[in-house]
C-alpha cells in the first residue's frame, strides 16, 4: 500500500509540475499576443469613428466614379431642377455650373437663409455631404430631398454635376491610399487626410 501511494503521489507530483510548466509555456505564448489583439481593436475603434461621417473618402470614390452612372442618378433631381446651361429655374435653381460656386449661386432664385448663410463654395466634401444630408448641411433648407444613402451613387453624381460647366480637377486621392493599401487601413485614412485638408487652404 505504501509503495503504491508512493507511485500514485509521485505522478501527482509529476502531473503537477508538468502543469505548472504548461502554464507558464502557454503564459509566454498568450501574453505577447494580448497587446497586439488590443492594438486591432484600438485601430478598429478608430476607423469606426473616422466612418462616422463618410468611411471612404469622397476624393478616394471620385478617382473610380462614374458620370455615365451619375447622369442616371441625376434622374432624382430633375423634378426640381435643371442642369443644362440657360435653363430656367424650377422648384430649385438651375445647377449649372454649381461646383466651385458659392452656396446659393444663382442670382434671383430665393434661396433660404439656412443655405445661404452656410460659408465657402460648394467644394467636393461639402456637395457630399449636402446630398448626403441636405437638412443636416443646412438645417432649414427649401430643399426638400431626404438625401442619397449610398457614397458611391454620390461620387458619381458629383462627378456628372462638375462636368456640367464647372469641371474642377479632381481632389488628390488620400496619400494612405498609396501608402499603406490593406494593412493600417483603419488608422492612417483618418489621420491623413487632415494635413492634405489644411494644406490645401494655405497654398
Ligand atoms: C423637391 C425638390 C428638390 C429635389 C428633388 C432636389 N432639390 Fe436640390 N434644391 C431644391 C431647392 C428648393 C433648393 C434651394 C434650397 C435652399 O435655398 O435652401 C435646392 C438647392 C440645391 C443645390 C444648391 C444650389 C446652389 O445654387 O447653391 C444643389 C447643389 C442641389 N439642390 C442639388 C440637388 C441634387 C443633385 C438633387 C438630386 C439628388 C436635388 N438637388 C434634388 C429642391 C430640390
Amino acid at each position: 500500500m505504501d509503495d503504491r501511494s508512493n507511485t500514485i503521489a509521485g505522478w501527482v507530483l509529476a502531473g503537477g509540475i508538468v502543469a505548472l510548466g504548461l502554464s507558464i509555456v502557454t503564459g509566454m505564448y498568450f501574453h505577447p499576443e494580448a497587446p497586439e489583439k488590443e492594438g486591432f481593436a484600438v485601430v478598429a475603434e478608430a476607423s469606426g469613428d473616422a466612418g462616422g461621417v463618410a468611411v471612404v473618402p469622397i476624393a478616394t470614390l471620385l478617382a473610380t466614379a462614374d458620370v455615365a452612372k451619375g447622369e442616371a442618378v441625376f434622374k432624382k433631381c430633375v423634378a426640381c431642377h435643371t442642369i443644362a446651361q440657360g435653363d430656367a429655374n424650377g422648384i430649385g435653381p438651375n445647377l449649372w455650373a454649381a461646383m466651385g460656386k458659392p452656396h446659393g449661386h444663382v442670382a434671383g432664385f430665393s434661396y433660404s437663409d439656412a443655405l445661404k448663410s452656410v460659408p465657402g463654395n460648394w467644394d467636393w466634401e461639402g456637395m457630399d455631404k449636402w446630398l448626403a444630408n441636405p437638412k443636416k448641411y443646412a438645417p432649414g433648407t427649401k430643399m426638400t430631398f431626404a438625401g442619397l444613402g449610398n457614397p458611391e451613387e454620390r461620387a458619381n453624381l458629383i462627378l456628372y454635376l462638375n462636368a456640367q460647366g464647372s469641371n474642377l480637377p479632381l481632389p488628390p486621392p488620400p496619400a494612405a491610399d498609396a501608402a499603406a493599401p490593406a494593412d493600417a487601413a483603419g488608422a492612417p485614412p483618418a489621420a491623413a487626410p487632415a494635413p492634405v485638408a489644411a494644406a490645401a487652404p494655405a497654398k
